[in-house]
């Protein structure tokens, strides 16, 4: 189950790594090297992600690597921002939902995350639910401007101790100067504030760092140390993709074979989710999983 994952990698301070695709062979990648390197598999897709792969397609792809790698893979709807969008990633069969509402009124993001945990509840206790709290800025791109974030927007220890106990979430998203995507200045983290978040916090709530992209690899094993249990990247991995494949694009302009044209795309993406993966510390951990 992933909660007890998340349980287990928070208590030994490391982390499971997260990584967004919306492509089949984004996800194979993803699954390949998390078999390679022995580490719990979380493949997402946000709304707009699922909507290019389809549902019931990545609930299929799930299923496939799961009989394939024999390692534990869960399918996340990532940054879902409608209690509507939130049911329909469950009844397709999504192993975990975050609801994002963090742009709502506290009580109105309390009232919606409740509802999909008991949403989820009701049709299965192995349903993982992601709530959010404090305000994440960005998108998963590179980002040419300074986006400037303010601690008066960082998840507040007490507020976050309040939401997880009345929502009932298995996993909370904090906002500690953790900015979507890569950006001109490297994100300074509030190490002490993710500290306090985690005392606050029920203990059986795991703790997720999204935007993990061009943060620091000092700052992550800070963050880790500090009580980050899960870990997002998706800008990263679509650079790596994206540049790669311009690069064979333009090297040969008479190759027509997609498979072809992204193989060392693929392979460049491989690379920065085994990186990722070892500097989380989960590379290794499924001897004693399974
Ligand atoms: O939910 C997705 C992640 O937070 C990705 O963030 O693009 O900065 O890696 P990133
Ligand atoms: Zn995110």
């Amino acid at each position: 189950m992933l909660k007890e994952i998340l349980q287990r990698a928070a208590q030994e301070h490391w982390a499971t790594g997260h990584f967004n695709f919306s492509e089949l062979d984004q996800a194979r990648a993803i699954a390949e090297v998390c078999a390679e390197t022995r580490s719990p598999a979380i493949i997402g897709t946000s709304e707009g992600e699922r909507k290019h792969a389809g549902l019931a397609e990545a609930v299929a792809i799930r299923d496939a690597f799961r009989k394939e790698f024999l390692i534990p893979v869960f399918l996340n709807a990532d940054h879902t921002k409608s209690v509507e969008k939130a049911r329909e990633a469950i009844d397709a069969g999504y192993d975990s939902v975050h609801i994002d509402l963090s742009a709502l009124p506290f009580e109105e993001n309390v009232r919606g995350t409740k509802e999909i945990v008991e949403y989820a509840r009701a049709k299965s206790q192995e349903i993982n639910i992601e709530g959010e709290l404090g305000y994440l800025r960005g998108e998963s791109k590179v980002q040419h401007e300074k986006i400037a974030v303010s601690s008066d927007e960082y998840t507040k220890p007490d507020e976050a101790a309040v939401f997880a106990a009345r929502t009932g979430i298995d996993r909370l998203a904090i906002a500690v100067g953790n900015i979507h995507g890569i950006s001109l200045d490297e994100p300074a983290l509030d190490i002490e504030r993710i500290r306090g978040i985690r005392v606050a916090v029920l203990q059986e709530v795991a703790l997720v760092l999204h935007a993990g992209s061009g943060i620091p690899d000092v700052a992550i094993r800070a963050a880790i140390e500090a009580g980050i249990a899960n870990i997002h990247i998706n800008t990263d991995i679509r650079v790596a993709y994206v540049r790669e494949l311009r690069k064979t694009l333009a090297a040969d302009m008479d190759e027509v074979a997609m498979y072809k044209l992204d193989a060392s795309a693929i392979a460049a993406m491989k690379e920065v989710v085994k990186e990722k993966l070892t500097l989380f510390g989960a590379a290794g951990r499924m001897e004693t999983i399974v």
